[in-house]
């Protein structure tokens, strides 16, 4: 990992994109793993959607309709191409991945779950990513079984095979952990699962935006993120089904726009991926992720996750001088998320101080409770960055926790 910034890219010509900064001037943004800013180019495509081509898809025969309809099928078809999928009928456009992750679980493994079986998780997956797999077992009497994550903040990757058996009927598992930024080897995972005739679900969540994913080479079963973490819009996100299990997919919500034949009886629906995307859709929100995409692809995100693993690494080094500070997690393989504690002043407490100098950071649990109850913690500080952070933002942020830290003395 390279630690010095990345010749190719220029936060400041970013930030520039980002309308947000030009609002707050002063604004430091490490909160990127809860939702990314927005560029210019994603609120205008909205915008646009409204103003000069808004109507309801899949229904109207007449031109702007038929236009929208063509605009949300060019976006499942950029989604397509964007993670290397071979047919665009793989991809539903959902609210986001936790809705994505309750499909699946409900929609697909639901019906084929049988007590005694059982599904594997990591224990550092975000709620999202546990509960609709522990409710579905507690429904059906299936064992979730959870791989534990060792000090440092990653898994015993060969370990993986223990947890797998004949009854294994999912292994779901985070690219990146949201709190500690470990990034799993997903290609080897999905590997030992495969072996064990396991299918693998990955959460994308955190590793969309920056990190090239190629379903085909990954060989996932599913893949599931979401459009705000990725400089999209809220209330959009994908869950791409490899072409084995499209047919297993049933539908998980009813209504308008999913259905073949209607009567008061009995109804039958179409095939996925719109069995799935009943009632109407977010479709100025799939312009904007279309659009968000395209931002992405003018970008090189290679060069991009390791300008922002750099200052991941960079914070960590300066993070020592700042006294007892300490790292929870120390993954070897670690995004552009650094989960933190000063002394024992309270992470809420730090986090309010530092937004009083306009530092936006996170505090709390980050919806991984289970996991920082494995790493003996209850809250952390976490700092997650993105292309438009610099590290003048970081040295800035280092002089208010040594500020904070002598405050507490
Ligand atoms: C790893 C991971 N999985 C799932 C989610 C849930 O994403 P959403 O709230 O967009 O559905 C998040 C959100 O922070 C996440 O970081």
């Amino acid at each position: 990992m390279s630690t010095s910034s990345s010749p190719m890219i220029d936060p400041n010509l970013i930030r520039s994109h980002f309308p947000i900064f030009q609002h707050h001037p002063d604004l430091v943004y490490f909160d990127n793993a809860a939702t990314t800013q927005r560029p210019q180019t994603t609120i205008d495509a909205v915008s646009k959607f409204y103003s000069q081509r808004n109507a309801n898809i899949h229904r109207g025969l007449y031109s702007l309709s038929t236009d929208a309809t063509a605009g949300y099928e060019s976006g499942r078809e950029k989604v397509k191409d964007f993670i290397g999928a071979d047919t665009v009928q793989s991809i539903a456009f959902t609210k986001g991945t936790t809705e994505s992750i309750n499909v699946v679980a409900n929609s697909f493994l639901g019906p084929r779950l049988q007590p005694g079986d059982n599904v594997v998780i990591s224990a550092m997956e975000h709620h999202s990513n546990l509960i609709p797999w522990q409710q579905i077992c507690l429904q059906k009497k299936a064992e979730l079984r959870v791989i534990p994550v060792d000090k440092s903040g990653e898994l015993g990757i060969n370990n993986i095979g223990d947890f797998l058996d004949s009854k294994t009927r999912m292994l779901a598992i985070t690219h990146i952990s949201n709190t500690l930024g470990t990034i799993n080897p997903v290609e080897r995972i999905v590997e030992i699962a495969h072996k064990n005739q396991v299918p693998v679900l990955i959460d994308a969540a955190q590793s969309i935006c920056l990190h090239p994913i190629n379903v085909d080479t990954l060989a996932c079963n599913f893949l599931v993120f979401s459009s705000h973490k990725m400089f999209g819009p809220f209330g959009v996100g994908v869950l791409y089904v490899h072409p084995d299990h499209m047919e297993d997919m049933l539908p998980y919500n009813y209504g308008g726009g999913m259905v073949t034949h209607v009567d008061f009886h009995k109804s039958s629906f179409m095939a996925y991926p719109h069995n799935l995307e009943a009632g109407t859709s977010a479709i100025a929100e799939v312009f904007g992720l279309s659009s968000a995409i395209d931002y992405l692809n003018n970008i090189d995100r290679l060069e991009a996750s390791d300008y922002v693993h750099g200052l991941a690494h960079y914070f960590k080094e300066r993070l020592a001088e700042v006294g007892t500070a300490v790292v929870v997690g120390s993954p070897e393989n670690c995004a552009g998320i650094v989960s933190f504690l000063l002394d024992d002043i309270h992470p809420h407490d730090v986090a309010t101080f530092l937004a009083e100098e306009n530092i936006a950071i996170r505090a709390g649990h980050h919806c991984t409770q289970p996991l920082l109850e494995q790493m003996g913690v209850k809250a952390t500080l976490r700092a997650s960055f993105s292309i438009y952070n610099t590290r003048e933002e970081i040295d800035h942020m280092i002089a208010v926790l040594k500020k904070i830290q002598k405050f507490w003395a």
